[in-house]
Formats: C-alpha cells, sequence, structure tokens
C-alpha cells in the first residue's frame, strides 16, 4: 500500500508541483463549487496510478488544483463509495494521497437524509461526530506504521475549532446551520422507515453514505477535518417516504451557495 500510495503522490505531484494546503471532498450534487477555485490542473481519476474511477451519476471524477480563500487547494469532483464496490482501503486511498502531498486540513461535504425532527430540507449541518460501526473500519487489516497508530484516538474526529470558525462564518452571513452527528451506512438502497426509526434512536443527526470511512482514515493520519452535510431529504417523517436520487441531487445544488461561502472562507483563515 506505501507503494502506491507514493506512485500516485509523485504522479500528482510531478503535475502540480506544488504543496496544497487543504483538501476538499465534495459530495453528491456539490461538484458546481469547483467554480469557485481558481483552477490549475485537473487530473482525471483515471490517469493516476492506483486511483479508483468513480462511476455514479452526479460526482464527475477528477482531482483539481488550484486556489481558494488564496489558498492552494486540492479537491476532489467526485469520491469514492463502498456501496460502488470498492473496498474500504480503495474509499480512502485518495485521503491518504492528499496526505501525502501536503494537505494540512481535510474539508468534506456529503448529501445526507435528516433524521432529526428539527431539520429541513437544505439545512447544512456541521458534523460533530460520527457512529461508523454499520460500515467496515477502513484501518480493518495489517496497520502501517507511517500512516499513524493501530489504535486510533477518535475522541474529536471533527476538529472544534473548525467548527467554531465555520459557525462565525455562518452566522455572519445569515445561514441558520444546524449541528449533529452523522452515522454512515452502506447504502446503495436508501433507509426504510425503521431503519431510518434505528439510527435516529442509535443517535444519529443524520445518516448518509460516505464520508466517516474517510474521516477515520484522515484522523489516523493525525489530519484535521472538517465536515458538513447538507440534509437533502428527511427520513424520519411519517408521511410519504419517498427519496430518489435526483431529489437529493436537486435539494444539494439549492444548498450548495451556502457551503461553497463557508468552505472558501474557512480556507481563507487556514
Ligand atoms: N440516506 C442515506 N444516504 C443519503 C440519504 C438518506 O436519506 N440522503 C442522501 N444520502
Amino acid at each position: 500500500m506505501m507503494k502506491k500510495i507514493a506512485e500516485a503522490t509523485a504522479y500528482i505531484k510531478n503535475i502540480i508541483g506544488a504543496e496544497p494546503q487543504a483538501g476538499i471532498v465534495l459530495g453528491s450534487g456539490l461538484g458546481s463549487f469547483t467554480k469557485e477555485i481558481k483552477i490549475e490542473h485537473e487530473i482525471p481519476y483515471g490517469d493516476i496510478p492506483h486511483f479508483p474511477i468513480s462511476t455514479v451519476e452526479g460526482h464527475s471524477g477528477k482531482l483539481i488544483y488550484g486556489e481558494l480563500g488564496g489558498k492552494k487547494i486540492l479537491a476532489m469532483a467526485g469520491r469514492f463509495h463502498y456501496y460502488e464496490g470498492y473496498a474500504p482501503q480503495d474509499v480512502v486511498f485518495p485521503i491518504r494521497v492528499m496526505k501525502f502531498l501536503g494537505i494540512k486540513t481535510l474539508l468534506l461535504s456529503n448529501a445526507a437524509g435528516g433524521t432529526n425532527p428539527s431539520f429541513k430540507v437544505g439545512d447544512l449541518m456541521f458534523i460533530t461526530d460520527h457512529i461508523s460501526f454499520l460500515t467496515p473500519n477502513p484501518l480493518i487489516g495489517k496497520n502501517e506504521k507511517e500512516l499513524g497508530t493501530r489504535f486510533p484516538d477518535m475522541t474529536e474526529p471533527y476538529k472544534k475549532d473548525l467548527i467554531a470558525k465555520a459557525k462565525t462564518i455562518a452566522d455572519k452571513a445569515g445561514y441558520d446551520v444546524k449541528q449533529g452527528v452523522y452515522i454512515a451506512v452502506t447504502g446503495p438502497t436508501f433507509e426504510t422507515k425503521a431503519e431510518y426509526k434505528m439510527v435516529s434512536i442509535l443517535g444519529a443527526d443524520a445518516v448518509g453514505m460516505s464520508t466517516v470511512q474517510e474521516v477515520i482514515t484522515a484522523v489516523h493520519m493525525g489530519l484535521p477535518v472538517f465536515a458538513v452535510s447538507v440534509i437533502t431529504d428527511l427520513g424520519i417523517r411519517e408521511d410519504e417516504n419517498v427519496i430518489t436520487h435526483e431529489e437529493v441531487l436537486q435539494a444539494a445544488k439549492e444548498a450548495e451557495p451556502k457551503l461553497t461561502h463557508i468552505f472558501k472562507e474557512l480556507v481563507a483563515q487556514l
């Protein structure tokens, strides 16, 4: 694995020629965020040695290097999901590569179903904590000491100082952002009513099919994380519970300007 990371890192480094300050992972329907980036290089995933290839609609599948908020950043337009059939180690491979390319902070976004009854479609939720145990832990297997310790501490996976900074940015802009716990499921099915109820009882405010494996990998490597869920549907309501991928993409698109503003200002402050 270390050899694969080194080869992918060397390939990208040769193209971008400099160290990015932050890495950004964009969730479903959130790819037009990249319009805010002063793009210097776009690298299709298929060109990068050992990178998996994204197959989901709404994920364009390229690594973008450029300037955002006065900082050099790497943005993943499209991520890899466990439900696509990748091993957890493949899902998190790009996070490891970005760390070796020099990023100092990781920002992630996702589309998620709200299970907290006070949430509305289109809300942004800063993730304060997560529940991982419904998806496989990406650190299962031989531990690479160069990446991190065998038993990583997980008391503060989402850095409080980054959440506080983002909250100040949101308040200034007049956004009513929520905060809460994200639970990862494998998907690709959306939850049944009983499953929405279950994850809510387990302590989650939002449920989605990504992010947690990436965050575990980042924390393993000592990389500070900030993550936001865009609430694209509400699973907990008792009435019509039909959720489509199109609805999720549409809701994400509408919330995107707020997310973009917060990420941009936060990157500027890093
Ligand atoms: N459940 C799981 N993943 C999701 C959802 C959901 O309701 N909405 C968007 N991604």
